[in-house]
Formats: structure tokens, sequence, C-alpha cells
């Protein structure tokens, strides 16, 4: 939800602001913009409605000198994609600039406040209040910029990063973070500004996560400052990225999906690199060993996430269920966080998140933790407010995801789940040795099972070229494969547009099958499980309705020809692996059906990849 990203040093700043712009595009694509500021004090602001591109266009030919700048990739919330509501935004005077990733929710009260004292807007944004509002104390309290920015931060209600920057002051950025992230790169006499590390990490592996309510002045030549709103010093964590630039390009790929998805036989190796020995004796997770007490107490585990996070724990709780044998509710952190739920010390809460700044995810945390429960996080991003928001946690290490349709990381998650299962049923006793060497073997092998799976891409690229002009999809799955059939579903949909719905197989006889017809594709997963026989009945009711069957199903699995349409085949493996290894083809039939229609694959309408609003 927007990138922002700032620069100050002795390089120019605009192709710092620009590389950096790219790197974050990712979180949202409506509009570009950028500030500067150069020697003479001049302060330039250049903005447009698109994409990072379209902004190059538009500065083509313009002055975009100056060593300090400030720059923003836009997701829309208040008022539409269009240049005036591009960032960055000016005070009234033209001083002051700023860029914000976040939501000021009492902006409307403020705006009326500034209006009576004769400040007009012209942008629809909730972020022109913010700017004028510093101003407006500026200049009534003759205070410093950053005093200003303390004070108006202090007035606001809502989520924010920002990064101001101001005529005549060519030496100082300030930025500040609430609920929204913010990273500072240290070089050598500069100091980069960003989002998350990916725009900084090709200049510097030095970087400080900036806190919650906490401001940042940065000024050239000296050292960086952090505060709080109260204007106490804060603590300076300086850390090291392990982050490698070649993790953030396409590799030879057309797209950064394509690449993330034939990544994954590496990220479950890097997922499970020292917690599991090739021979699946053991299972160590240490985030989960070291708090063992608190899952051996548990009443029940919580699992709170959203969207692609949210399928990975339906999994999840089939496994701890089955495995463990403690009681785990799957909640939308959207709709946790509103509806008073009955939450106490001795419940677990896992909160489950790809990049770590999901606003909805951070405050079910929030709620679990007024709750006075355990919270553990299970994220990819390293150092993000989930990581960090969280007793404890375990990282899936999957590498950065940059496609907004997530994949690599819905299977670290599942591995990881299943590793948390792993551990805690050992721990409790309640899964015989040969099944716990046998799903933990079964982790080791993944990677192999992925790799038979991916050998298989041109025949599913094949394959989605019949589908492409289908106007509906459905998804089926059984037991472990339900979530697998919603996550299936949720790719078709937010990459080609095509509206798709996940069921469990059985459930369709209950309304949905009124739906079937001979236009409706349905892809059935149906491997070999203990339910296998009655996925094929509900095939059977699908195919009687003539409906277009795409049968996922266990290699040399025969049978199944005479039943379905098309056949995908995938390796057989224990059940609850079943839907990584299955997801993996659905992955790829959603990636080249998008292609097919022509979509921007790795930056679908209106979607950003990290949704930091509510
Ligand atoms: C996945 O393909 C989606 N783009 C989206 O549903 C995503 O999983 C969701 O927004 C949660 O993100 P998180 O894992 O970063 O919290």
């Amino acid at each position: 939800m927007c990138g922002i990203v700032g620069y100050i040093g002795g390089r120019q700043a605009f192709p710092v602001l620009l590389n950096g712009l790219r790197r974050l595009e990712y979180r949202g694509y409506d509009s570009a913009g950028v500030a500067l500021v150069d020697g003479s004090g001049s302060l330039k602001v250049y903005k447009c409605r698109g994409k990072v591109a379209d902004l190059e266009r538009f500065t083509d030919s313009k002055d975009v000198g100056g060593t300090i700048g400030i720059a923003h990739t836009r997701w829309a919330t208040h008022g539409e994609p269009n240049d005036v509501n591009a960032h960055p935004h000016y005070s009234q005077s033209g001083n002051i600039a700023m860029i914000h990733n976040g939501i000021i929710e009492n902006y409307s009260v403020i705006r009326d406040a500034l209006s009576e004292h004769g400040y007009t807007f012209q942008s629809a944004t909730d972020t022109e209040v913010l700017v004028q509002l510093i101003e407006y104390i500026r200049n009534t309290s003759r205070c410093s910029l950053l005093e200003a920015v303390r004070s108006a931060l202090k007035r606001v209600v809502g989520a924010y990063a920002i990064a101001v920057v101001e005529k005549d002051n060519p030496d100082e950025i300030i930025a500040a973070r609430k609920s929204s992230p913010l990273v500072v790169g240290l070089g050598d006499g500069e100091y980069f500004l960003a989002s998350d590390a990916t725009p900084i990490v090709e200049y510097t592996d030095k970087v400080v996560y900036v806190g919650d309510e906490e401001i940042v002045h940065i000024c050239r030549g000296r050292e960086l400052k952090v505060m709080n709103l109260d204007n106490e010093q804060a603590q300076i964590d300086i850390r090291t990225l392990e982050l490698s630039i070649n993790q953030l390009e396409k590799g030879g790929y057309p797209h950064f999906m394509l690449k993330e998805i034939h990544e994954q036989p590496k990220t479950i190796v890097d997922c499970i690199r020292g917690r599991i020995p090739a021979d699946g004796s053991e299972v160590v997770l240490s985030g989960v060993v070291a708090n063992k007490e608190k899952f051996m107490g548990a009443r029940r585990i919580i699992i709170v996430a959203c969207g692609t996070s949210w399928h990975a724990a339906l999994i999840g709780e089939r496994a701890i269920e089955d495995m463990c044998r403690i009681p785990v509710e799957v909640e939308y952190a959207s709709e946790f966080r509103y509806r008073n739920p009955v939450i106490s010390p001795d419940d677990v809460v896992i909160a489950i998140s790809q990049s770590g700044e999901t606003a909805d995810t951070l405050a079910a945390v929030e709620l679990a933790r007024n709750a006075g429960a355990f919270i553990f996080g299970i994220c990819n991003v390293v150092g993000s407010s989930v990581a960090r928001a969280t007793d404890s946690g375990a990282y899936i290490h999957v590498g950065p995801e940059i496609g907004v349709a997530s994949t690599k990381a819905f299977t670290g998650q599942v591995t990881v789940l299943t590793m948390l299962a792993l551990t805690l049923a050992r721990e409790k006793g309640t899964v015989r040795d040969e099944k716990f060497r046998s799903v933990a073997k079964g982790l080791v092998e993944l990677p192999s099972l992925i790799e038979k799976v991916l050998s298989q891409d041109d025949k599913i690229k094949d394959l989605s070229k019949i589908f492409t002009y289908a106007h509906n999809f459905i998804y089926l799955g059984r037991g472990y494969n339900y979530p697998a059939a919603l996550e299936g579903a949720l790719k078709l949909k937010e990459i080609s547009y095509i509206h798709a719905e996940g069921y469990p197989a059985a459930e369709m006889k209950h309304g949905p099958i009124a739906l079937i017809d001979s236009e409706m594709p349905v892809v059935a997963i149906a491997p070999d499980d203990h339910i296998y026989e009655k996925t094929v009945s509900n095939i059977q009711e699908i195919k009687a309705r003539k409906g277009k069957i795409i049968a996922v199903v266990s290699e040399g699995n025969a049978a199944i020809h005479s039943l379905a349409d098309y056949c995908i085949e995938v390796p057989v493996t224990e059940e609850c692996l079943s839907p990584i290894v299955v997801s993996v083809p659905l992955q790829l039939l959603a990636y080249y059906i998008a292609v097919n229609k022509g979509r921007n694959v790795d930056q679908p309408r209106n979607l950003a990849k990290s949704v930091t609003v509510e």
C-alpha cells in the first residue's frame, strides 16, 4: 500500500529515488511522484497518474537535479488515481512537500479546521491535509520543521509512514511512522529511506527499522536521530541485511510470479534448512521449542491472517488438530479485530503474514496482546512489523516475494505450519513415531516432488489456452485440499480477473451445483487420500451436469481419465503435504491464463502486495 523512498547524500537523488520506486512498485502503482530540493533551495515536484515508467517519461528533459529528495508510488485510498491526488503533496505556500503511506482517519476534521484559517486544498487526499497542518503549525508556532512534524503527528489519528522535505532546506528530511513500515539505510555519508529494504540493499547493508510512533531526523553530514512523539531520544539499533540484489531481479523469467513459482524447490529447502535432518528424525522450530510450555498449556490456538496467508492457516488448522489434538480456530484478521472475540491468556495466537505489514493482521495481534495471549508470528519479511510485534515466531525464509500474487510464501507458510504441528505433536506425544518421521521426511522430499510438477510447465501452458476465455471457474477440494481449492481460485481471480470460487467438493450439492453446465470449468483436486473415493463421487455429480473437469490427481491414476476432461498428475506425498504439491500446478494454470489474457501478472489491477490499510 504505497511505497515511499528518500535519499540524502552526495549522489544525485533522482536516479536513486526512481530505482527505489521501481523496487517498491509492487506496493501500489496508481501514480508516482518525486520531490527534489536542490542546492539553490528550490523545491521541484513531479508527479503523474500511472506507473513509475510513466513518471520516468514525464520527467524526461525536466530539471531533476538535487542531492536530496523523496518519492512515492501510490495505491489509492482517498481520492481517485489521478495527477492531482498523486504524491508528493505540497503545503499551501509550496514550501513543504510530503509523501505518505497509510490513512489519516481524522483528516476531515483537520481539513475543516484548516479551512477556517484560510487553507485551501487541491486534492481529495488525507495526505494533503497533514502537510498543510505541518505548515500551519510551523508558521503559527515559529518552530522547526522537526517540531512541526512532531506536533502535527500528535494530532492525527490513523496510520502513516511519511517523509517531509522543505524548500530552502537542502540538508534535512524528517520521516516518521505509525503502523506503516519505514527503514533507514546508513551509507557512507548518505542516508536512504524506504518502506522496506529492497530499494536500499544495492547501496548498503546497514539499516535501522524505525519503530512505531517514532520520528527520524535525517541531516546531511550528521548522525541519525530517532525520537518518539514525546521528543524522547530512542535507541538506534543498526541491523545488517541478509538480502542480495539477485533476489530482487527476474533472473531471466518474464515475470516475478513465474520466477517465484519455479523457485519453490529451493525455497522449501531454505525453509527447512537447519530445522529437519535428511532422515526426518527430528524437527526443530526454535521459536516453538523455546516457548513450549506456552504451546503445551494452550487451551486452544487461534490463527489470524488474511488472503493467501489465511488459506495457509486453514491447512495449519487441519495439521495441528490432526497431529496435536489442540483445538484450532482460524480467523480472518479483519473480522477478528472488530468482533469482540473471546481470547484468554492461555490461548496461543498465531499471526501469519508474508509481508508482516498487513494492517488487519497487526491489529489482530494488538487485540490478542491486550487480552494477554501468547503471540507467535509466521512471517517472511525479516524485521517486519508482525515479526516485531509478536512474542516469538518462525520465518519462512523464502526470500523476497515481489509478484503481487503470493506463491512461494504460501508453500513456505504451509511448510512452517507443518513443522510447528510436528514439533508440538512430538512434545505432546500425540503422534506415532512412524507418522512423525514419514511427514518430516515428506517435507525433506518436497523439493524434488515440486521439481516433478514444474517439469509439466509446458503441458499446463497448453491446457491454459483451452480455458483462457472462460468467464467463471470452480475449484473443488476436500480435507487438506479444500484450502488448496480456495487458494487456486484466489490465484486465478487476482491475476486473470476471471471469476472463480473455491468450495468444499461435497458442499456443491447444497447450492452451487446449480451453476454447473457445459461452460463451467471445474478444477477438482483429488489426490490419493482417505477421502479420495468421496471426492470422486462429487466429481461424478459435476460430470452428470456436463461440467468441464480438470482433475488434479496422484501420479498413475488411470481410472480418473474416463471421468475427467483433462488431468494434471502430481507426485504422491503425505496427505497433509498434498496442498503444497497440488498448489503448484494451480499457480501455473492461473499464471498462464493471465498471460494469455494479456494481464499484468505481477501488478494486477486494484491490488498491492502489502495491504497496510484496513
Ligand atoms: C495473495 O496472493 C494476495 N495478494 C493477498 O491475499 C495476501 O495474501 C494478503 O493480502 C495477506 O498478505 P500478507 O501475507 O502479507 O499478510
